[in-house]
Formats: C-alpha cells, structure tokens, sequence
C-alpha cells in the first residue's frame, strides 16, 4: 500500500510516499527557516504564505521521486495537528482536494506521534539484518523533544499513545532556541549550542534544571532563566565564556532527559524508548540516552538525522496503521 503524506505544520513543507507504513519510496523538504531567521523565531504569517507557495511543487517533486502514478496512491495522509493554524490549513486543504480528486481515503495524522513513529522507517538498500526497528517491541516509551513538545507517551500499539509526561512550561527546543538567543548565537539554536558545547570536555558551571520528582513531567523554563541571569551578571568578565555557558546549560538538559525517560520505562517495564523530535538530533542526548539505556537492558531508538526534523515520510507511515484498522 502507498500512501501519499502531506506535512506543513510550521516552517517546513514536506511531500513523501512510504509503502506500508516502512519504506520510504521519496521524502521531500522545502523550509523557509531562512525568511525567520532575522526574527529569531517562526513567524506564523510568513510560514504560511510559503506553504501556499511551496505545496504545489513539493507534491509533484514527491510523486515523481516515487516513480509512482498519482493512479499507485492508496491513500493521502495529512499532518491534522498540533501546529500553526496558518500553516496546517494550507496542507489540509491541499489534501482534502488531492483525496476527493483521487477518490482515495484522507488520513489525518497526529504531528507528534509521527514524531515518535519515524523510528520505523527504512530507505530504499536498507540492510535487513541491521534493522533497528525490529528490535523494537511494544509496548514502548516515546519521547518527543522538538521546538513545540517535550512529551513522554505510553505506546501500547501504533494508534494508541497515551500521554504521561510533558513539559510545565517551554519545550526544550524552545528553551535551547530562547538560551541561543541570550548568548547571540543566532536562530534555531540547538545545532550551535549542540556544536558549541563540544568544544568544551567537562563544563565547570552548573546550572539547575528542576526535577519535579516524582511527576514524569519536564520543566526548562527555570534554566533557560538560570543561563539569562548568568550571561547579564558575568559576560563583561574575562573568565565569560559562551562556550562554557552553552556546555552547562545543555548537561543540565540532557541529564534531566535522561534521567526521567529511564525512570519511566523502568517504571513501565518497556524494554523500547523511541526518541523523536528535532532535538533527538542532539549528539549529547543520543550518546548519554544511548549508554544510559544500555546498562538499563533498554533498547533505545533514534531516528536518522534528516527523519528527526519535520518531514511527510512520518506522517505517511504512521497513517498506514490508522488505514489498516479503520
Ligand atoms: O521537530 P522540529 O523540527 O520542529 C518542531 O516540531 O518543533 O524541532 C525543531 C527544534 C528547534 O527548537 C531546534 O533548535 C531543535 O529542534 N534542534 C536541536 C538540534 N537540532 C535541532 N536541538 C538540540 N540539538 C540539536 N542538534
Ligand atoms: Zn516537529
């Protein structure tokens, strides 16, 4: 079965065709990152008036990547939400009129377990012997840690994610964006400060994350703020470094992450966690999740690079389990 997915829930605008809910036949991006940059965030307005623009060439570059015929589309799936309304409007609309042009089901499709769901997918030559997501029984742990989300679920099948955890207040990748802004380092801000704090071995400050023990719920807003007061207090000192300061802030994060996504499994008995989300492309919190999760007996996921950020190819899979039970 091929199933045609549609993605347009912030800045990106993406087309994608997956066969059975795995493999992926085409994925194409358009972003409009750069028309944000200069505002240090997505504006809503102009995501939307890209998605206008962009949907139409995305559509047919996917289809063509697929080598398929709009006549080989079983079904067409669509990102419903959570997401800009602006932006979500545009790849509904475009869906709704590609479905009732085909005569083939829509399929709405939720942002954020597609998130999680990316850890399914494999590409054309993939190596069936090195297969991840065999090894990845449910039920499982999902994690979304994105610019909108920080979420923990309870998957026990592929149309039921139930919510455990979230965060009281920013997501991280807000947090990560909002400490990038402070320390100047431009927009988005995860990949600087994942960059940056490589360069120092063990960072000396500490800064405090809150814990909200016995909650499976995240909070980052208090260290994004601990980074804020830090930077006007000490950035006229010879000793401030921005490096250091991006170092302290992203252990903190990354151990909070780590820390409370054990717990939840242990406590859930699941032996999988699914990461998804664009800061499961952190190289600190895949290397720390990942020898975390080892010594727990957890098999911990993440998916390749380019399926962490937005994209269609999630939201085709993922609609292929709605599709199978509907
Ligand atoms: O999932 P995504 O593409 O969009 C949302 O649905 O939010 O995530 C974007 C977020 C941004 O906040 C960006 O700063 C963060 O993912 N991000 C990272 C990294 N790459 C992207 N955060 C930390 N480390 C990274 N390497
Ligand atoms: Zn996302």
């Amino acid at each position: 079965m091929n199933i045609l997915g549609i993605e347009t829930s912030c800045d990106e605008t993406s087309a994608a065709v997956v066969s059975d809910g795995r493999l992926i036949l085409s994925n194409v991006v358009a972003s409009s990152l750069k028309d944000h940059q200069k505002y240090g965030g997505v504006i809503p307005e102009i995501a939307s008036r890209r998605q206008l623009e962009y949907i139409n060439i995305v559509v047919g570059k996917a289809l063509d990547g697929s080598r398929l015929n709009y006549s080989d589309i079983d079904a067409v799936a669509v990102t419903r939400s959570p997401g800009l309304i602006g932006s979500l409007l545009v790849g509904v609309s475009f869906a709704n009129a590609l479905s009732f042009a085909l005569g083939k089901p829509l399929i709405p499709v939720n942002h954020i377990q597609a998130h999680i769901y990316a850890n399914y997918l494999v590409g054309h030559g993939y190596d069936a012997s090195r297969d991840r997501s065999a090894c990845l029984p449910l039920p499982a742990v999902g994690l979304v840690v994105s610019g909108g989300h920080s979420s923990l679920f309870y998957i026990p099948d592929f149309r039921t994610f139930r919510l455990i955890g979230e965060t009281r207040d920013d997501a991280v990748g807000e947090a990560y964006d909002k400490v990038a802004r402070i320390l100047d380092l431009g927009y988005p801000g995860g990949p600087v400060i994942d960059k940056l704090a490589h360069t120092v071995r063990e960072p000396k400050l500490r800064f405090a994350c809150a814990p909200l023990a016995g909650t499976s719920d995240f909070s980052f807003s208090g260290v994004k703020t601990a980074v804020l007061y830090y930077s006007r207090a000490n950035s006229d000192k010879p000793d401030y470094s921005v490096a250091e300061v991006a170092a302290a802030f992203q252990t903190s994060v990354v151990n909070a992450i780590t820390e409370k996504s054990i717990e939840v499994c242990k406590r859930r008995k699941c032996h999988s966690l699914l990461i998804g989300g664009g800061v499961a492309a952190n190289s600190a919190l895949r290397s720390q999740l990942q020898s975390r999760a080892a010594k727990e007996g957890i098999v911990v996921s993440f998916p390749d690079l380019a399926l962490c950020m937005d994209n269609a190819a999630m939201i085709a899979g993922l609609a292929f389990h709605h599709y199978s039970h509907r």
